[in-house]
C-alpha cells in the first residue's frame, strides 16, 4: 500500500466485524510498531493482546461505564472532546461530535464481539509523547492488514481493574497508555477530509502569517477520487 493511501485513510473504525485476525497478522501490526520511534531507545513499551471471550465481556462492561464518565465530563464541558481549537468551526466539531457519538454508540454495544483489544502500557509515555508513534504505527500497519480500529484511552478511569484483569506488575512503573479495539471493519475506509485545511493550521515565520501555500482539498488521491468524510 502507498503510504499516502495509508497516512490519508487510516480512520478510526468502530463498527468492526467479529472475525479473528489471524496471528500472524497482529505479528506484523505489532512488528511495526516496535520499530517505532522512542526517546533513547528505551522502548519502555509493553503490548498486551486480548482475544480471551471472557476477558472481552470484562472489559465490555468496563467500557460502557467509563465512556458513560467521559461523556459526563463532555457534557459539563470538561475533557479533551469539549471544544474544538480556537477559530474552528463550531458546526462542523458538533457534527464530528454526532457521528462519533453514533460509531461510539456501536462499538460500545457490540464491545463483545470485538475480535481484538491491544492495551499498550509504558512506563514514564511522557504525556503520550514517547508511545504514540508506536501506536499510530500499529494502527497504520493493520490499515495496510485490512484491519482497523479505534484508539481510546475510555478504560484509564479504572486503570485499577485494568491492570488486576491483565496482570500488569504496577510496581515496575508500567501505567496503561491506551487501548486499541481491532478487527477487519464493516464500513469502508475513506479519507479523512473532516479536517481544517493546512493553510488555515499553519503559518510561516510567525504565528497568524501565511503559510504560503493555499491546500483547499485533501492532495490525496491526486483530487481524482472522491473523499469521505464519515467517522466510520
Ligand atoms: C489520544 C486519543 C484518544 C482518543 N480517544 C478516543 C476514544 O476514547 N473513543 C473514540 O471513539 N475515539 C477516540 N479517539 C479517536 C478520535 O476520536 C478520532 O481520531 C477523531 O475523531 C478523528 O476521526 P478519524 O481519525 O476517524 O478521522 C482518540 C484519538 C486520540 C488521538
Amino acid at each position: 500500500m502507498d503510504i499516502y493511501e495509508a497516512l490519508y485513510t487510516t480512520r478510526m473504525m468502530r463498527r468492526l466485524r467479529p472475525d479473528p485476525i489471524p496471528l500472524k497478522a497482529q505479528a506484523r501490526i505489532l512488528d511495526a510498531a516496535v520499530r517505532a520511534p522512542n526517546g533513547g531507545n528505551t522502548q519502555r513499551w509493553h503490548f498486551v493482546a486480548v482475544d480471551d471471550r471472557d476477558l472481552i465481556r470484562r472489559f465490555a462492561a468496563l467500557f460502557r461505564q467509563g465512556r458513560a464518565l467521559e461523556f459526563a465530563k463532555f457534557a459539563s464541558g470538561a475533557g479533551p472532546m469539549a471544544a474544538p481549537a480556537p477559530g474552528a468551526d463550531t458546526a462542523a466539531h458538533a457534527e464530528t461530535m454526532h457521528r462519533m457519538k453514533g460509531s461510539g454508540d456501536y462499538l460500545a454495544d457490540h464491545f463483545e464481539e470485538v475480535p481484538l483489544l491491544l492495551f499498550v502500557f509504558a512506563i514514564d509515555d511522557l504525556g503520550g509523547a514517547n508511545i504514540y508513534p508506536a501506536i499510530w504505527s500499529a494502527l497504520l500497519a493493520a490499515r495496510a492488514e485490512g484491519v482497523g480500529g479505534v484508539m481510546t484511552m475510555v478504560l484509564r478511569n479504572f486503570a485499577d481493574e485494568v491492570n488486576e484483569l491483565v496482570g500488569v506488575p504496577v510496581e515496575q512503573g508500567w501505567k496503561m497508555s491506551a487501548m486499541l479495539a481491532l478487527g477487519y471493519p464493516l464500513g469502508r475506509w475513506g479519507v479523512a477530509a473532516n479536517r481544517r485545511p493546512v493553510h488555515e493550521v499553519s503559518s510561516r515565520n510567525g504565528w497568524g502569517k501565511p503559510f504560503g501555500v493555499e491546500v483547499p482539498q485533501p492532495l490525496w488521491p491526486s483530487q481524482k477520487a472522491s473523499t469521505g468524510s464519515a467517522n466510520e
